[in-house]
């Protein structure tokens, strides 16, 4: 007989009279007399209680064999709340095959153990089922993509993880190089260079389920290392490449849920920015924000005629909030760079109240109400100022009263087009590149480039779920002369841009084709598949929020020898 005939969580009645052997961990044990026991055996598909006869020294997470033969549970003591809750195991034969330590916190699905104590033994946390149904459901998403992506065409090629910078504008981790003293090799943020490289060696269709590296401030979406579908196409459009990562998103979501998502709607940026005040606008809840600038076209109120913009949302059924909470939400708001918050309490019969409403003129009190849809009960909250500004600062409000937790009710996907080419201008007077500075600016707009270059929109486009930016892409310049006016206006001079991005440029000589891409993060699209908030809880082996792994206890100190080695000398460590 093999170790296992089955495994604990697929026996059913139909099974009953087969003599099964399973192989598992002990979840619990309840004594029933002298010498019965009931107890509980683990594997990944779930539990089978086992009735042991006999004196067994069965502790919580020992490993063992059961064989034995299975029987329909006795009338009033099945468990309806568990798929093997018809039966049991009787006639049991226990092989302890290994014993363990107590446990540093009980495997159940829901844990309220310390997030460390459970990455120090996450050998012991991934025993816990919702961990085993992450860590299936991320392999599944994995096998579905590759399939998706094969069945267009697109070739599996793996790009190397020692190299010089990638221009993704987060830090490099990098590896002192033993062989050339003084130098590093970078870890790369994304494959982006290697892929155009790939599509001027004629790869056509490139895709790769590639580990990306940033040294950047963790939050529940990122980690330092983190894993993208990546993909690039040649002889390729905007509409190709969202073509293409639409349908692989449609057959993930549907081998995961079941159910083929509907074609993802579409937002240019502007709309975004004017809406919800991002470029990643979670659109699962309304409270857009409402240009209120005609309302108040004539008013004396000078806060808001001499801005440039007045922006409101109605926040349905909290005219209640109390005046704490409202200096709580008006030092956020100053905190995120507003000069104020304006809020206004809509009472029965249209009224309004609020500290502001006796500089107003009641028909652009009534105005506002009507502006904003709000009702009796309502509360409405207007901020005043730069387009742009107001938008954000709204927005975030908008998120903090408003938005379910990430990974509750539908799935939202959501492709924001039209980017604008530059997301403003650094202290050095040149424009910053919104996504890299390979983007293809809009034909409609380059000649704009010199003359107005923060008017200018750019064929990059994102993708979002939920309100998590899921992923970017765009089409890439494939032409030197518009290369090297990109670089120009940015600022970057042709030495610079040679030392940098030399071996691009030099590729890009010999006859690249256009080309065109996209890479969205994995582990966030897991994780909202899932139903979970954050990104470690779909990833086996993650870091800690400040970056350390307390399994292995990584990052640690190197010996004096490997420093040396690699010809590095530390410096005391700063106070
Ligand atoms: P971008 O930098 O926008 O684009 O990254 C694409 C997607 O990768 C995910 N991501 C992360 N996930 C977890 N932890 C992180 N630290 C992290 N950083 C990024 C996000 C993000 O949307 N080369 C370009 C793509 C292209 O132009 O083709 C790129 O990497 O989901």
């Amino acid at each position: 007989m093999p170790l296992r005939t089955d495994y604990c969580g697929a026996l059913r009645a139909e099974d009953v009279g087969r003599e099964v052997s399973v192989c598992g961990w002990v979840a619990s044990r309840r004594e029933h007399g002298e010498h019965l026991a009931f107890v509980d055996v683990r594997d990944h598909t779930g539990i089978i209680q086992c009735v042991v006869d006999g004196a067994h020294d069965l502790r919580s997470e020992y490993v063992v064999r059961v064989t034995g033969t299975l029987r329909r549970r006795p009338g009033g003591t099945e468990n309806p709340q568990l798929p093997t809750g018809q039966v049991e195991l009787g006639d049991c034969t226990v092989e302890i095959l290994n014993t363990a330590e107590p446990p540093p916190f009980p495997v159940t699905d829901r844990t309220e153990a310390d997030e460390t104590v459970r990455l120090r033994h996450r050998y012991v946390d991934l025993r816990r089922d919702r961990m085993q149904r992450n860590l299936r459901l991320r392999a599944k998403v994995n096998s579905a993509l590759r399939g998706a992506m094969e069945a267009q065409g697109f070739v599996e090629i793996e790009t190397p993880m020692l190299i010089a910078s990638t221009p993704e504008g987060a830090r490099d981790f990098v590896v002192p190089a033993r062989l050339a003293p003084g130098n590093f090799y970078a870890l790369p943020q994304s494959p982006q260079l290697f892929k155009q490289l790939l599509m001027v060696g004629g790869a056509d269709r490139y895709f790769q389920i590639a580990r990306c590296l940033r040294d950047e401030d963790l939050r529940a979406d990122r980690q330092f290392e983190f894993m993208q579908l990546d993909a690039e196409m040649a002889f390729a459009e905007q509409e190709d490449v969202l073509a293409a990562i639409s349908a692989a998103i449609a057959d993930v979501a549907e081998a995961v849920t079941g159910t083929r998502p509907a074609e993802i709607p579409r937002m240019t940026w502007a709309e975004a920015d004017d809406r919800f005040g991002t470029d990643k606008p979670d659109t699962r809840f309304g409270m857009d924000l409402v240009d209120v600038g005609e309302v108040l076209a004539g008013t004396e109120f000078r806060a808001f005629a001499e801005a440039g913009a007045v922006k409101g949302i109605r926040v349905a059924g909290r005219g209640d909030a109390t005046r704490s909470e409202l200096d709580r939400l008006t030092d956020r708001a100053k905190s995120l760079g507003a000069a104020g918050l304006v809020w206004m309490r809509v009472r029965e019969g249209g009224t309004v109240e609020s500290p502001v409403a006796k500089f107003l003129a009641d028909d652009e009190l009534a105005g506002l109400v009507g502006a904003l849809g709000a009702a009796p009960g309502d509360l409405m909250l207007f901020v005043a100022g730069e387009r742009r500004l107001a938008n954000k600062v709204l927005g975030l409000l908008r998120l903090d009263l408003g938005r379910p937790p990430v990974s509750e009710g539908p799935h939202d996907f959501l492709w924001v087009v039209d980017f604008p080419l530059f997301e403003g201008v650094g202290d050095d007077g040149r424009p910053i590149p919104a996504h890299h500075p390979f983007t293809m600016p809009h034909p409609e707009d380059i000649d704009r480039l010199e003359s107005d270059p923060l008017s200018v929109r750019s064929q990059a486009y994102d993708l979002v779920l939920n309100g998590w930016e899921l992923g970017s892409g765009s089409v890439r310049i494939h032409r030197a002369e518009l290369q090297q006016r990109i670089f120009s206006l940015l600022g970057i001079a042709p030495e610079d841009a040679q030392s940098r991005f030399g071996f691009l440029l030099d590729a890009f000589r010999y006859g690249a084709p256009p080309h065109a891409g996209f890479a969205f993060g994995l582990d966030r699209l897991v994780a909202i598949l899932a139903g979970e908030d954050n990104i470690r809880e779909v990833i086996a082996f993650p870091k800690t929020q400040s970056g350390a792994d307390p399994l292995t206890g990584a990052p640690t100190p190197i010996s004096e020898k490997q420093l040396a080695e690699l010809g590095l000398k530390l410096l005391p460590p700063k106070t």
